[in-house]
């Protein structure tokens, strides 16, 4: 019973983000550091996401986004593409076995860009897990924030063609509503592996005023551990939103 002892676990704080976005960054590094070729580290990245995504069910996080693949990303090696699709077809068999009960699954990108099967299996997965209100697991895939944001002005633009709108309607919120992400609270974290100190067109409108956690540590390394400091250094920033 040390009452004036130093605590030797971390304790989580009471209130967590509504929202938390990771930036699944380092994995060709920690490959690189081990003189293995990348998609090992793609592999396992990949395991560290599930362990991830249990803990963060376990602690009571409500949104959860994951940035798998960017837009950009397609200027990779063929073979590292393949390797990060084959992952990603896996993980979608696989999905049911480690989601638990309970948790809403969405996918942020275009889907126009994977092989049909992969797509109506995308889309499957979110109609049955529509219902569910426990945990909001988002994963990013073929994903940019400026093509999301092109992508909402021309559905915009195309109402205001059909007379479903007018010009002077578009707002914040009619834009929001046309992101993948409607529905879902902005995100407050930013967590980024790697060492690298920038969003790389991650979620640009969501994060408007996030708060950002940068570690050095690479993913495959980031442990739940890791994710307690993120949450507790969060909980110490003073956000002010603008105001005072
Ligand atoms: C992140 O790891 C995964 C994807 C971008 C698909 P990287 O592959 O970018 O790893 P580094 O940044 O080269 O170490
Ligand atoms: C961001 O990582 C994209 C994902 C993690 C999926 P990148 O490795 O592609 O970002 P840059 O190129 O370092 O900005
Ligand atoms: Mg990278």
């Amino acid at each position: 019973m040390a009452i004036f002892g130093k605590k030797e676990t971390l304790t989580l704080p009471a209130e967590l983000p509504k929202h938390v976005g990771f930036i699944m960054d380092g994995n060709g590094r920690w490959a690189k550091k081990r003189g293995l070729p990348r998609p090992f580290g793609h592999k396992e990245g990949a395991k560290q996401f599930k362990k991830i995504v249990r803990y963060c069910k376990d602690i009571g996080l409500q949104n959860i986004s994951f940035y798998a693949f960017s837009t950009e990303n397609w200027q990779r090696p063929t073979d590292e593409i393949n390797t990060i699709m084959e992952l990603f077809r896996e993980y979608i068999v696989d999905v049911r076995n480690f989601l638990s009960e309970n948790t809403r699954m969405i996918f942020l990108g275009d889907k126009s860009a994977f092989d049909d099967d992969l797509q109506e299996k995308m889309i499957k997965l979110e109609e049955d897990t529509a219902h569910y209100t426990e945990m909001t697991l988002m994963m990013a895939v073929n994903y940019g924030g400026r093509s999301e944001l092109a992508h909402a002005a021309r559905i915009l633009a195309q109402k205001a063609v059909n007379g479903e709108i007018k010009p002077e309607d578009i707002n914040e919120q009619s834009i929001a509503n046309e992101l993948y992400t409607k529905g879902i609270p902005d995100v407050d974290l930013v967590i980024r592996p790697s060492g690298e100190l920038r969003l790389s067109n991650y979620l640009i409108w969501q994060c408007a005023y996030a708060e950002y956690y940068f570690t050095d540590v690479l993913w495959p390394d980031f442990t739940p551990a890791e994710l307690d400091k993120a949450l507790i250094e969060f909980d110490r920033r003073n956000r002010r939103f603008g105001g005072v």
